[in-house]
């Protein structure tokens, strides 16, 4: 407990005690008759002015100088206690907000999975997606969320929450959209989001970085549509011989399970449970089933490949370990094998039933993916780029290109965010408008206020450019960007014909 309250009940107890001493004091017993009050004499001037005079006055004087003493001490701890409970008030706010943000769990009901794209204090990460415009499942990249504050306010992040963005896995958040997150849950995260917000100096170091990334992924792009076309390559062909392998899978399934049954009888040189001759069987089983069941169905269960190849070895009972080296006993070793292809024949069915549905898909895709490789439609040339804008400077072209990349490319290029299979031409528009075909000479005839453009960003309702709208939709870069790579990026959107 604080003084201040003290100090008060203190002041008031004298208050009480001064009162009741006069009030006491000017009833004295008297012989006879009551007479009224009014009435009586009271005491004389000589009485009053003497030390009963002084008493009264020290008392008085005494206690105001209490109250003057209490009431401000009073003040400035009451005001304290509100700003305390105003930081509790905060922080857990901050601590909802970052429940929100977190895994949901039984440990956390509260959380809604913002960390799974967003990553852990919102570094930035991905989200696997079925990009709209191809058909094609890929991993859409989500942006950092701990320089955000210095893109958006606060208003404009809370627009973002509630709306989501359509057309990107972004879900909306606002119970006004259809989503689960009141008001108040929305001003939480909000909260949490502030506390992890990097300095700026960090924000401006990690330009370089990006930028970096972003020439490194335009280089390995081929390769990454190259593997792409392989994985859709394999998917096709596993959905092409599904119904094939289900067959055998489902044949040998029975034929291996009637072995197992009267592997008891017989010779069984190892003493393992097997039969001599049902170990033979076994080995039938799993050569043909390597042979023409495969793998393929189960491209992610490595162990299974294992599995198939078994060569039970008569003599030994534990003729194959399993991954840790732990030798496996023949019986139960034939057990596995059992399992597997059961569960072959479970994975295998949904191919076979939706084989006509699956198979189109997997080649349209698979056409879209050559495609996008043989026209390389992510693709720059710097050395026209540097020509067309940058006098020629190769070096200021592609950091131009990857600044452009790192922090404009996923609202102003089609498919930027799912990956150098689905992006299209540098500017071809997204969420923010095209910027090709000299957009930005038109709508900015002079290159500086398309600069305070970009280092403000747009303000919803109020006009830009020469007949721009905004929505506070485009974020400002002032605080994250430097000067000259603003200028830069201004030069390449400029030059975009
Ligand atoms: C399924 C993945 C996913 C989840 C879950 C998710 N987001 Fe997003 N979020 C994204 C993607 C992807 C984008 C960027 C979309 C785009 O390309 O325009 C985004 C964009 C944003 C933006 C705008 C950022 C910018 O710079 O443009 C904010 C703010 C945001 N998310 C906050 C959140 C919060 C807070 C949560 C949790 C309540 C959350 N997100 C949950 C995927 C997700
Ligand atoms: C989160 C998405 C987003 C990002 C990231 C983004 N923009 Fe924008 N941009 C927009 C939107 C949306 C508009 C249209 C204004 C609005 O709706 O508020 C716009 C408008 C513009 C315009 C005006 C175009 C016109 O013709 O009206 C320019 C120029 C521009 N952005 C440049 C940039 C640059 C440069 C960057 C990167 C440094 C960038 N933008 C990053 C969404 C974005």
């Amino acid at each position: 407990m604080s003084l201040g309250p003290i100090a008060v009940v203190i002041a008031i107890a004298f208050l009480l005690a001064g009162l009741a001493y006069l009030v006491n004091s000017g009833r004295r017993p008297r012989p006879g008759r009551e007479i009224p009050p009014n009435l009586a004499p009271y005491l004389t001037d000589e009485d009053l002015e003497t030390t009963r005079l002084t008493k009264t006055l020290t008392a008085a004087l005494f206690s105001s100088a209490l109250l003057a003493i209490a009431l401000p001490v009073y003040f400035l701890t009451e005001s304290g206690r509100q700003a305390d409970f105003v930081h509790l008030f905060e922080e857990e706010a901050v601590h909802i907000g970052e429940l929100i943000y977190m895994e949901q769990s039984p440990d956390n009901p509260e959380g809604f999975g913002c960390i799974a794209c967003h990553g852990a204090e919102g570094v930035g990460g991905g989200a696997d997606y079925i990009d709209p415009r191809t058909g094609t499942s890929v991993t859409w990249a989500a942006p950092a969320l701990n320089d955000i504050l210095y893109r958006y306010d606060e208003e404009e992040v809370r627009y973002w929450l509630i709306w989501g963005r359509p057309g990107s896995p972004m879900p909306a958040w606002g119970v006004e959209a259809g989503g689960p997150l009141n008001d108040q849950q929305l001003d939480f995260v909000i909260e949490y989001l502030k506390t992890i917000q990097i300095p700026q100096e960090e924000a401006i170091t990690a330009v370089d970085a990006a930028v970096s990334t972003e020439l490194a992924s335009l280089e390995g792009a081929a390769a990454s549509i190259s593997a792409a076309i392989a994985e859709q390559t394999g998917e096709l062909a596993a959905i092409v011989s599904a119904p094939d392998r289900l067959e055998w899978a489902e044949r040998l399934a029975a034929d291996l399970d009637q072995v197992l049954a009267g592997a008891t009888s017989g010779l069984d040189t190892d003493l393992d449970g097997l039969s001599d001759d049902a170990e033979v069987q076994v080995n039938r089983v799993s050569e043909l089933a390597f042979a023409n069941v495969g793998t393929d169905a189960t491209p992610s269960t490595t162990s299974a490949a294992d599995r198939l190849i078994l060569e039970l070895d008569t003599d030994n009972a534990f003729t194959t370990s399993d991954q840790t080296g732990e030798p496996v006993p023949d019986a139960d070793a034939a057990d596995l094998l059992l399992q597997e292809l059961e569960s072959q024949v479970t994975q295998l069915t949904p191919l076979v039933t939706n084989n006509e549905s699956l198979r189109t898909a997997a080649e349209a895709a698979l056409a879209n993916l050559d495609d996008a490789g043989a026209a390389e439609r992510y693709a720059i040339d710097f050395e026209s780029l540097a020509a067309n804008g940058f006098g020629g400077d190769i070096t200021r072209a592609e950091r131009a290109y990857g600044l452009y990349s790192a922090y404009c490319a996923r609202c102003h290029t089609a498919g930027y965010s799912a990956g150098p299979l689905a992006t299209l031409e540098p500017g071809s528009g997204a969420l923010g408008p095209s910027l090709r075909d000299g957009r930005s000479i038109v709508q900015f005839p002079d290159a500086e206020d398309q600069y305070d453009f970009i280092v403000n960003g747009s303000v919803n309702g109020q006009a830009y450019g020469v007949n721009g709208i905004g929505r506070g939709w485009m974020p400002g870069f002032g605080a994250v960007l430097s000067e000259a790579d603003i200028r830069l990026i201004v030069e390449f959107e400029r030059s975009l014909d």
